[in-house]
């Protein structure tokens, strides 16, 4: 009887029998007491439970709480829906108790444990939708408890750990009616690639992206024969493509992007006539791709990229009418395009080729397609921009980038891209003067071109613009006191390389928005503005490498988002500027002409991180505060940067922490004096020191041998005595070291990596003797093996320490190397790196899906 008829004859039977007003519209259930008391054992796990789930008091109808659905004929509790409410806590899986229950979705909370009530006898059999997925800290130890939901059809773990649970396939063998299954990103390692069948036969939907699978595809995979979606993408599945594929004949979607798949796309991938999404994009694969792939008529989705495929693309894939995105990536790729290869592509939408193709295509062809989207970097379509471009009207993202192009066809060119939304033309060696030009798309990448004149007019509606690296001159006047009125969305401004002069002008009011502003490497000249501490948003600043002036004298307090800012290698006067917000990481305010003493104020700097101070005329000891400093001392590495961004790489997270928070103070080439306060070897979490070319002395103080993260120690060129502590040589990432032209006296301490060191790391110290110095200690050379001398004392310790870590140099200079080649551009990676986590957000919002999910691809 459906619930419908059901409720009729129920309406009947109430109308005859009472009066209309008793039953009628208003018929009212009331929750059943058992469930009721399963969703409040439930509600108890849940973290402040009283204010995340108000409407879930006694005082109320279980029925009419928040995300609880109840059977309007027998008022029992059928569905519990609460996706992303916010939640934290505990899941007690009791609520499997409810005995009606079918669909449970947890989803998109922040959960972080599961108790399971496990009963061998019990069965849950009406739970047929089971949605725990992205609760991102939660680790799940075994799925024993699954086995007692005997109906499920849909189950959804993905993005919750199940690390420690091996037997996962076994656990889902016990459900022979699933239909959809996705186990993304769940940490999984064993695909058990044995195992030849399955007992989740009639399985439709299959995703097991984003785990740890390094093996070939499984065996099982091939018996799910009615199976009509496969996620196996970011893994790292080895091998070929096996020929049983085949045998899944309703194959509609097959994912395999981003594995280790190799040998050749086979021939026989045209047999499967219903596929619509093929991805074998990032994987190993070589020789050709197969002409054969044209037979696939129902492709709407395609794409394949390797470094190792060669050969042209095959005029077939001209023949794919249902094709709305073609992606085709590889640097050995090679040949040259013509109109047969995009024939009767009409429906094309996305095209992204990324590989050396030359085209040639005539200035009169007009495409079958109106994509909404095109990528063709590293392509050979210079010298001048393909005029079978312009006939595309429905551009929403253009991108270009190291094609070799060189000239464009100005005034047609700005009209067409100007209300593209997303607009890449860098590394191209463009040739145009801009002055009179008014960009207007909301993200241009234009950085590594020959664009010339003054800097061009933006609209309001630009958020990302990169002008950096080409030979802009001028003032930046006419670019900034161009009132746009306070509707600008300018986020991110870079003009830095440039050859621009002037000075900056005074008309910040119109661009408080403004988030990151590079003007690094011009010829700017002249004071800042006072006005500039008006950019409230600013996250980033960067000047360094002009020729600006004055005393920096500004109050950038107020800015409370400033974290890096960098005036080196400019002519600023006067003191070292104090007034900065709290949240300041990154200062770098070498080579300019600040001087008096360093300020104590900047140890209120509760999150410096990186303080340069190299090469001004500061006079006076370093304030023993600095240990104040929380973020440079401190036993704990703090890590409460929201921008900690996980690029997911093949299933490796590679984290990019460690890279944006290397931790430096560089003092050197100054004229500073006095003793080195021991605060300063408090600073533990430092990985680089430069103390050199000032007028230090006295002893070095045996706490040096506490920073534990240094990497690079320079305390060259001062006026330094008495015997270099033996604590040094249990710094064992230490690689960079220099104590020369000082007045150090005794032996080298032995036994450590130290000695490996070039001899000119001791060099202009005549008293000191030892490896690696050509100089024999003697008797009387005063200092004895190091080891005995501390032998007993808390530098044991130290030494015992440095042998196990001590795998030797080899291990430190690698590290070093790594770390070196880093640093060279760490102010870029560490911007970069959070524009990418917070302009990843920025371009859901603007490019169309089909592009979104094209560009997830890549
Ligand atoms: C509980 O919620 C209140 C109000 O939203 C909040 O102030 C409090 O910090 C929360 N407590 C916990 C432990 O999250
Ligand atoms: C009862 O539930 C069914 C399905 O959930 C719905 O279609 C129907 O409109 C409901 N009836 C009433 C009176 O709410
Ligand atoms: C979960 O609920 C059950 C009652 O069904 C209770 O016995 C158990 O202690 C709860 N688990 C936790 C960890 O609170
Ligand atoms: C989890 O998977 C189910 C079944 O495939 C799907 O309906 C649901 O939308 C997924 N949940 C999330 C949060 O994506
Ligand atoms: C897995 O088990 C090991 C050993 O019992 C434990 O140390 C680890 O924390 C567990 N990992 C997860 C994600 O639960
Ligand atoms: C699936 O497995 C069963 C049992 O091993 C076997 O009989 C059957 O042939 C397999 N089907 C396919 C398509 O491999
Ligand atoms: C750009 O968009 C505006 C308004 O949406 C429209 O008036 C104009 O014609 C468009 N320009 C081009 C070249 O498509
Ligand atoms: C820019 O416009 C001005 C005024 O219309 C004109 O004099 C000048 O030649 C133009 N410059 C360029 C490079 O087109
Ligand atoms: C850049 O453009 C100028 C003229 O605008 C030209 O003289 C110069 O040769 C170009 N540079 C390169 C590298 O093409
Ligand atoms: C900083 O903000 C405070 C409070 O809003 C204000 O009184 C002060 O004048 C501001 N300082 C500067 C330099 O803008
Ligand atoms: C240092 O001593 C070693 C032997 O202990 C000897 O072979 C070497 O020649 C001496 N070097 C110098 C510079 O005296």
């Amino acid at each position: 009887m459906s619930s419908q008829l059901a409720i009729f004859l129920l309406w009947l039977l109430c109308a005859t029998m009472f009066h209309r007003g008793a039953c009628g519209t208003n018929f009212h259930l009331v929750c059943n007491e058992k469930d009721r008391s399963a969703l409040q054992i439930f509600k108890l796990g849940v973290v402040n439970h009283s204010n995340k789930l108000p409407s879930w008091s006694s005082q109320q109808d279980c029925c009419s709480w928040k995300g609880v659905h109840c059977d309007n004929i027998t008022g029992r509790v059928t569905r519990l829906d609460l996706k992303q409410q916010y939640l934290e806590g505990e899941i007690n899986l009791s609520l499997l108790q409810i005995q009606f229950l079918s669909y449970l979705d947890l989803s998109l909370n922040g959960f972080t444990s599961l108790s399971a009530p496990f009963d061998a006898h019990a069965s849950f059999s009406n739970v047929q939708f089971l949605d725990l997925s992205f609760n991102d800290d939660l680790h799940v130890d075994n799925l024993h408890w699954l086995n007692q939901l005997s109906s499920l059809k849909y189950l959804n773990l993905s993005e919750i750990n199940l690390q420690n649970e091996s037997n996962w396939l076994q656990s889902m063998q016990m459900h022979p009616s699933l239909l959809e299954l996705r186990l993304a990103s769940c940490h999984l390692t064993n695909i058990s690639p044995s195992i030849k069948f399955v007992n989740f036969s009639s399985l439709l939907s299959l995703d097991l992206s984003g785990n740890h699978f390094d093996s070939e595809l499984p065996y099982w995979l091939f018996n799910l024969t009615t199976i009509s979606n496969i996620d196996l993408s970011f893994n790292f599945l080895k091998g070929s493509l096996p020929k049983s594929l085949l045998s899944l004949g309703n194959l509609k979607s097959l994912r395999l992007h981003d594995n280790e798949i190799n040998g050749s796309i086979p021939e026989w991938l045209g047999q499967h006539e219903h596929l619509q999404y093929l991805g074998l994009s990032e994987n190993m694969f070589v020789g050709s791709i197969p002409s054969s792939i044209g037979n696939l008529s129902s492709l709407v989705d395609l794409s394949i990229s390797s470094s190792s495929l060669s050969g042209n693309l095959p005029t077939s894939l001209g023949q794919l009418f249902n094709l709305k995105s073609l992606f085709i990536g590889g640097e050995s790729l090679s040949g040259v395009l013509h109109e047969n290869h995009f024939s009767n592509l009409s429906n094309l939408e996305a095209l992204v080729l990324n590989a050396p193709f030359s085209f040639d295509l005539t200035s009169d062809w007009i495409p079958p397609f109106q994509l909404e989207g095109i990528s063709l970097s590293n392509a050979k379509l210079g010298p001048k921009f393909p005029e079978w471009l312009y006939t595309q009207h429905s551009l929403v993202y253009l991108e270009v980038p190291n094609s070799s192009i060189s000239s464009i066809n100005g005034d047609q060119f700005w009209r067409f891209v100007a209300n593209i939304t997303q607009l890449n033309l860098s590394k191209n060696n463009i040739s145009a003067d801009l002055t009179n030009i008014t960009l207007n798309s909301q993200l241009i990448f234009m950085d590594h071109n020959n664009f010339t004149g003054g800097l061009p007019h933006i609209s309001a509606n630009i958020i990302y613009l990169d002008l950096s690296h080409n030979s802009f001159y001028g003032p930046i006047a006419p670019l900034f006191c161009h009132k746009l009125g306070s509707q600008n969305n300018l986020d991110y401004l870079d003009i830095s390389f440039n050859l621009l002069t002037g000075g900056v002008p005074d008309c910040w009011e119109y661009w408080r928005g403004l988030s990151f502003l590079f003007m690094e490497s011009n010829m700017l000249t002249g004071e800042l503005p006072p006005s500039i501490a008006t950019f409230i948003d600013l996250i980033a600043l960067d000047l360094h490498n002009n020729s600006l002036s004055g005393h920096f004298s500004l109050d950038l307090s107020n800015i409370t988002n400033l974290e890096f800012i960098n005036i080196k290698q400019n002519n600023f006067s006067g003191t070292v500027p104090t007034k900065m917000p709290r949240a300041m990481e990154v200062m770098l305010l070498g080579s300019n002409q600040f001087e008096g003493n360093i300020p104590t104020q900047l140890c209120n700097l509760s999150s410096l991180i990186q303080l340069d101070l190299f090469h001004n005329n500061l006079s006076g000891p370093i304030p023993p505060c600095i240990s104040d400093i929380p973020s440079m001392g401190g036993a704990q590495r703090t890590s409460h940067y929201p921008f900690e961004f996980n690029l997911y790489n093949k299933g490796q997270e590679l984290q990019y922490e460690d890279y944006g928070l290397l931790r430096t103070l560089d003092l050197s080439s100054n004229n500073l004096s006095g003793e080195i306060p021991s605060q300063v070897f408090s600073l533990v979490q430092l990985q680089s020191l430069n103390l050199s070319r000032n007028h230090f002395t006295g002893k070095i103080s045996r706490e040096i041998g506490s920073m534990k993260n240094l990497e690079s120690l320079d305390l060259s060129s001062n006026e330094l005595y008495g015997e270099i502590p033996g604590s040094i040589s249990s710094i064992s990432f230490l690689s960079f070291l220099n104590m020369s032209y000082n007045d150090f006296t005794g032996q080298i301490p032995v036994g450590t990596q130290l000695q490996s060191l070039n001899a000119s790391s001791f060099a202009g110290n005549p008293r000191l003797c030892g490896a690696p110095l050509p100089i024999n200690c003697t008797q009387g050379s005063g200092n004895v093996e190091v080891s005995k001398q501390y032998a007993g004392s808390n530098d044991d310790a130290f030494e015992t320490e440095s042998l196990y870590l001590g795998t030797g140099v080899g291990f430190a200079v690698g590290f070093w190397g790594l770390w070196a080649s880093l640093f060279l551009n760490r102010t870029w990676r560490r911007v970069y790196i959070r524009f990418l986590n917070y302009g990843a957000h920025k371009l859901h919002v603007f490019v169309d899906s089909k592009l979104k999910a094209l560009v997830a691809h890549h």
